[in-house]
């Protein structure tokens, strides 16, 4: 391909002339000049030879001649879009004219006529002038692209962090859940078997009132005291805290304390020593649950709580020799307490009935 030159020594003609009636354009510019690619080359020099209307629109000219003969680095590409200079060393663009390898830019900018900048992505392969080898530059207006990219980035930011809120609100809400539930636990495991031996109490007292009034008050009078046992840890309760006698002595006190005015006797096999807060309080609220249930659905005439220290465990057994019949199924309070057990890792096992009565077992882990 050879460089013409205008006649009258101004600016070079273009190549691939397609625009301008005269002379009639070529097939290719004919092609170049239709086409929504923004196509652009240099000469061997890094002039401007040839822009098609694509390129000029992308780049703020009016005609081609604004253009030809320019020197293409300092015209379109010598600033960044920060201010700083961008050196021609540098520059991606023109380099196929140098070392004949094509490039593939998807994010740069171009300067356009009045200053401002524009964002492009280009190819530049080199291409064969006769003179030497120039470069020519396909390019994009990616300006629209850029920003549904930045809305499409924006809103998967937004909603990362909406979800964040949304799964750190479920957490919340699953904390709250947790703690009622534990709440309801502990008040239907710890204070209902007081407060159902109180109601047994009275019934009682009522009985003897006629027949044996002497003996009728001394029972009532025991309910009285059981009644205020039950608001004491009542209050223990609520301050979020298991009853003060297992904090203070133990489980074998609180079990103790416990079955003193159990409507049945049972027999207690407790060790009289201390273990972890939590594992204490696990057992104590299982033997709570356990003996409250014996009271109220086994029709026994005796229980057994044995507790061991095991294999790095706690291992609790309730038994009575009621009808048997016990469902976690049937009530809150056994699937509580397997909740319960689960919940520190342990296992927690209902079985037995008709005519041997219900056993019940948790195995409760020790901290190492
Ligand atoms: N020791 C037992 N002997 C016989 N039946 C029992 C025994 N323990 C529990 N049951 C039966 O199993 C059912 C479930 O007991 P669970 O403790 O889960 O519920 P509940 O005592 O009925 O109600 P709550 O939620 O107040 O505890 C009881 O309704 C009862 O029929
Ligand atoms: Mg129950």
């Amino acid at each position: 391909m050879s460089a013409d030159r205008a006649g009258d020594g101004g600016a070079p003609a273009p190549w691939f002339a397609g625009t301008d009636a005269d002379p009639p354009p070529s097939a290719v510019g004919a092609l170049l000049a239709s086409i929504g690619d923004a196509v652009y080359a240099v000469d061997h020099d890094g002039r401007v030879r040839f822009a098609n209307p694509a390129a000029l629109a992308v780049l703020g000219y009016d005609t081609t001649e604004e253009l030809l003969g320019r020197p293409s680095h300092a015209t379109i590409h010598h600033r960044r879009p920060d201010g700083t200079p961008f050196p021609e060393a540098e520059c991606p663009l023109l380099r196929p004219r140098t070392d004949g390898e094509a490039v593939r830019v998807e994010e740069d900018w171009f300067v356009r006529r009045d200053g401002t900048m524009v964002p492009v992505s280009y190819s530049s392969a080199p291409l064969d002038t006769g003179e030497g080898r120039g470069a020519v530059v396909v390019f994009r207006d990616e300006t629209e692209r850029r920003e549904a990219e930045r809305v499409r980035r924006r809103e998967a930011v937004e909603r990362a962090r909406a979800d964040a809120v949304d799964a750190s609100r479920a957490r919340i809400l699953a904390a709250a859940d947790g703690e009622r539930r534990r709440l309801g636990r502990d008040l239907h495991d710890g204070a209902q078997q007081r407060l159902m031996t109180v109601a047994l109490t009275v019934q009682q007292g009522l009985g003897d009132l006629e027949r044996d009034p002497a003996r009728a008050r001394a029972t009532l009078e025991d309910a009285v005291t059981e009644a205020r046992a039950t608001i004491a840890e009542l209050r223990d309760l609520v301050a979020g805290i298991h009853p003060s006698i297992l904090t203070n002595r133990g489980l074998a006190a609180a079990v103790a304390s416990l079955t003193a005015r159990s409507p049945l006797p049972v027999v207690v096999d407790v060790p009289e020593r201390r273990w972890a807060e939590r594992a204490e309080a696990t057992a104590w609220f299982v033997i709570a649950e356990a003996l409250a249930n014996v009271a109220k659905h086994a029709g026994a005439t005796r229980a057994v709580v044995a507790v061991t220290d095991e294999d790095g465990a706690l291992q609790v057994l309730v038994r009575d020799d009621g009808h048997g019949g016990a469902d976690p199924a049937a009530g809150g309070g056994l699937q509580g307490l397997r909740d319960r057990v689960e919940a520190v890792g342990g296992t927690f096992a209902v079985a037995g009935g008709a005519p041997s009565g219900t056993v019940l077992t948790a195995r409760i882990p020790l901290p190492a």
